[in-house]
C-alpha cells in the first residue's frame, strides 16, 4: 500500500494566509519544515491576509491569479495550503490551477504514511487517509495526471483513484476490524506488564526534540532518528533495567506538533493513550529552540486532550551540547522532588542525572518493605504472590511469615482494603539490613 518517495523533491508552491477573524493560525515556518519533511521542495511561498476564507477558493480571486502565476513560473507539481480546505475548495482550486492541491491534513497524513513503522501505525494512517479521502472522492480525478508517489498520493491514494465509494467503505470497515484486534492484543500486553509490576515511562515531546535519540541512548534500540519532523509515529516499547527499581518499560511516542487537526488526534488516540497510562512522563524539550516555551504549551495541550496532564512528569531539556559550557544538572521543587534535568541525548551527557531522577520519581510510589503476615491472613500472602510482589520470605516460630515486598503503594492499599486491612494492621517495616534473603 505504501509507495516509494520520488527521488528528487516535488516542486511545491506553499500558501499561508493570516485570517484576522480566526484566532489561531498555523505557524508558517513550521509549515515549510513539514513540507520539506514530506519530501517537498518549496519553490514559492504565497502569503496574504483576509478576514476569513473565500468560500469557493479559500483565497481571494486576486491571490488565485498570483498563485496560478507562481505555479506556472515554477512548473510546480503541487500546491499545499497551511489550512484545512473543504473538498469543494480543493476541487475548485485543482480545476483552476491544473495541478494537485493538498491541504494541511493531507500533508500531515502524508508524513504519517511515510513514518508509520508498526502494523498498528500503518493501519491508523491508512484509516485516517481513507476517511480524509472519502469526503473528497466526488472530485473528478481525471483532470489530474496520475502521479505515483507524490506528496499526498502515497498510502492508499493510488488505489483510491480506481476505487469507488463502496470499495472504500469496505476497506475502512476491514481496517477498523483489524485495528480492534491489534488494540486488544496491545491491551493484553498492557495488562501483562501491569501484572508484572513493570512501571511504564513514556517519552513525549514536540517533534524533533530528540525523543528517538534519547530512546536509543537509553535502550540501545535501533530507532529511526533523523533530522526530519515526525521520525516517530508509533509507540515503540522496550524493556529497560533500572538499578533499584528493576524492570521498567520505556515507550517512545509520536512527536507532537502545533495545532494537530482534531480529527487526527482522534485517529492516533490509541497510540497517544499509551502515554496517558504511563507511570511517568518524560517531557523532552529542545532546549535551544527559540520556540521552546510555545512547544511546551502545545505538548501540554495535547496531554490534557488525552487525559494525561495530571501524570507525574519530568521535564528533560535536551541538546545542551549546543550551548557552550552548559553543564548537565537536575532541578528540584521545594520538597526535593526532581522536576527537570538538562542533558544531551546525542552526546550522552547528563544521562546519569536522568536515571537518578527517574528512579527517585518512580520509587516515590513504590513500597519496598518487610511485612509480617499472620497465618490467618494467608489470602494477603497469596495475593502478593499473584502480583509478583514478594521478593523474599521467612517463616517465624509462631507460624507467621515475614515477607520482603515491593509493589506500587496504590496496589498495596487496594489489596489490603479488599481484605479489610490497612497498612497499620500489618507490621510494615523497613527491610532490615540483615534480612535473610531467601529467594521465593
Ligand atoms: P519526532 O519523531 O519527529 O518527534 O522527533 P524526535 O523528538 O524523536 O527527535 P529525534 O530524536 O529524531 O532528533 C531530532 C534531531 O535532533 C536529530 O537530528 C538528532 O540528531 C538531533 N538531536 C537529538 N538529540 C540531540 C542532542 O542532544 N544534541 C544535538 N546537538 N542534537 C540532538
Amino acid at each position: 500500500m505504501f509507495f516509494e518517495r520520488p527521488d528528487s523533491g516535488e516542486l511545491a508552491v506553499l500558501v499561508h494566509l493570516e485570517l484576522s477573524q480566526i484566532e489561531f493560525t498555523n505557524d508558517p515556518r513550521e509549515f515549510e519544515e513539514l513540507v520539506i519533511s514530506a519530501g517537498g521542495d518549496p519553490a514559492a511561498f504565497i502569503t496574504g491576509q483576509r478576514p476569513s476564507p473565500h468560500a469557493k477558493f479559500f483565497i481571494g480571486t486576486g491571490k488565485l491569479d498570483e498563485l496560478k502565476h507562481a505555479v506556472m513560473q515554477n512548473e510546480a507539481q503541487v500546491v499545499i495550503f497551511n489550512h484545512e480546505l473543504s473538498p469543494s475548495q480543493e476541487r475548485n482550486l485543482e480545476r483552476e490551477l491544473e495541478c494537485r492541491v493538498l491541504d494541511r491534513t493531507g500533508l500531515i497524513l502524508d508524513i504519517f504514511a511515510q513514518r508509520a513503522r508498526t502494523h498498528e501505525g500503518k493501519l491508523q494512517v491508512e484509516l485516517a487517509q481513507l476517511e480524509h479521502m472519502s469526503t473528497r472522492l466526488i472530485r473528478g480525478w481525471t483532470h489530474l495526471e496520475r502521479q505515483k508517489g507524490g506528496i499526498g498520493m502515497r498510502g492508499p491514494g493510488e488505489t483510491q483513484l480506481e476505487t469507488d465509494r463502496r470499495l472504500l467503505r469496505a476497506r475502512i470497515k476491514a481496517i477498523h476490524k483489524r485495528l480492534d484486534k491489534v488494540r486488544k492484543q496491545r491491551e493484553q500486553g498492557r495488562r501483562a506488564r501491569s501484572r508484572a509490576e513493570m512501571p511504564t515511562i513514556s517519552l513525549v515531546g514536540y517533534t524533533n526534540a530528540g525523543k528517538s535519540t534519547l530512546f536509543n541512548q537509553i535502550t540501545d534500540a535501533a530507532v529511526f532518528a533523523e533530522d526530519q519532523l515526525f521520525a516517530t509515529l508509533d509507540t515503540t516499547m522496550r524493556r529497560i533495567g533500572l538499578d533499584e527499581l528493576g524492570a521498567a518499560v520505556l515507550a517512545d511516542t509520536v512527536g507532537f506538533i502545533s495545532n494537530l487537526p482534531h480529527r487526527l488526534i482522534e485517529s492516533f488516540r490509541a497510540t497517544l493513550e499509551e502515554a496517558a497510562s504511563a507511570d511517568l512522563l518524560l517531557h523532552i524539550v529542545d532546549f535551544v529552540d527559540d520556540e521552546r516555551e510555545r512547544n511546551i504549551d502545545q505538548v501540554n495541550d495535547v496531554l490534557s486532550e488525552i487525559g494525561a496532564s495530571e501524570l507525574p512528569t519530568l521535564m528533560v531539556y535536551n541538546k545542551i551540547d549546543l550551548v557552550d559550557g552548559y553543564r548537565p544538572k537536575i532541578s528540584r521543587d521545594a520538597s526535593g522532588k526532581p522536576i527537570g534535568v538538562w542533558v544531551s541525548a546525542q552526546e550522552n551527557i547528563g544521562l546519569d542525572y536522568l536515571f537518578d531522577a527517574i528512579v527517585e520519581l518512580l520509587a516515590e510510589n513504590v513500597v519496598h518493605a518487610q511485612i509480617v503476615i499472620k497465618p490467618e491472613q494467608g489470602r494477603v500472602r497469596a495475593k502478593l504472590f499473584e502480583q509478583n510482589a514478594i521478593l523474599a520470605e521467612t517463616f517465624l516460630p509462631d507460624g507467621s511469615s515475614a515477607l520482603e515486598i515491593r509493589l506500587p503503594e496504590t496496589d498495596l492499599k487496594k489489596l489490603l482494603a479488599a481484605e479489610g486491612l490497612d497498612e497499620k494492621t500489618l507490621e510494615l517495616n523497613d527491610v532490615p539490613t540483615n534480612w535473610p534473603r531467601l529467594a521465593v
